[in-house]
């Protein structure tokens, strides 16, 4: 069976002393982890050894990045290579996001570029896509996700995509309250799931991740997960409770 993943990501929140109480409450709580499924962590740069301390040795538990630079090394000024995340034991980053492609105008190009420097270094990209409001209330929601697939992923080989796991976040739906149905999710995990079979056939298709993104709170999370195509969610702000993401955790399939 497919992962199954429940990614939180905190952005830019917490210090660390909460950061640390919010995953020593998530970790004390009853929470099972099956084989096929795994809880990733995406906390800021500076709380990363932090966390790679706290969740060693926890079967199924890892932690990510929320970003990371293009390059190998070098003179880029405040930038956080992909080598020196995997030097800390990083096995994730989110690539993509939609608040990193409006406020840090991350083009798909540029996100091919980090996909590849990713997967140069073993490092699992979580790769975001998805579509803004005007975009949605046109109704071309599926050419504007075709279009962040083809310039970012379809450079990549079969065995690459079998490495990413994606994220489909409607960039409406985030932070707003306001989540895509069930059954709008599915529609778009089945329609990228569709493009990834046509590109690279079925088997690498089902072999994909493919997480929603967008207000998924305990109170959806198992309506959401249940949809065959959706395999997890990639979790802002109910992340940052610990019974909210422990329960989203528990909604894994
Ligand atoms: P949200 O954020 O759960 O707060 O909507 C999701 C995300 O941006 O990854």
């Amino acid at each position: 069976m497919r992962k199954q993943i429940a990614a939180a990501n905190w952005k830019m929140n917490l210090t660390l002393k909460q950061g640390e109480e919010l995953l020593d409450a998530i970790m004390s709580k009853p929470h099972s982890l099956k084989e096929n499924q795994q809880a990733v962590f995406a906390v800021p740069f500076p709380y990363l050894a932090m966390a790679q301390q706290k969740l060693a040795g926890k079967t199924n538990v890892f932690v990510a990045a929320q970003n990371c630079y293009s390059k190998k090394s070098g003179a880029y000024t405040g930038e956080v290579s992909v080598e020196m995340l995997q030097s800390l034991g990083i096995q994730f980053v989110v690539l993509g996001h939609s608040e990193r492609r409006e406020y840090f105008t991350e083009s798909n190009q540029l996100l091919a570029d980090k996909l590849n420097i990713c997967l140069g270094y073993s490092i699992t990209p979580i790769f975001c896509c998805g579509e803004p409001l005007h975009i949605r209330e046109a109704n071309t929601q599926n050419e504007y996700v075709t279009r962040q697939l083809e310039e970012s992923l379809y450079h990549l080989t079969a065995a690459q995509v079998q490495k990413i796991v994606i994220a489909y976040e409607p960039i409406w739906a985030i932070g707003t309250g306001k989540t895509a149905s069930s059954a709008q999710a599915q529609e778009m995990h089945a329609y990228i799931r569709q493009q990834l079979a046509g590109k690279y056939g079925q088997a690498i298709a089902d072999s994909v991740p493919i997480l929603y993104g967008g207000s998924v709170k305990a109170s959806n999370a198992v309506e959401l997960f249940t949809q065959p195509d959706v395999d997890g969610g990639l979790v802002g702000g109910a992340s940052l409770i610990a019974e909210e993401f422990v329960a989203i955790i528990n909604a894994l399939k």
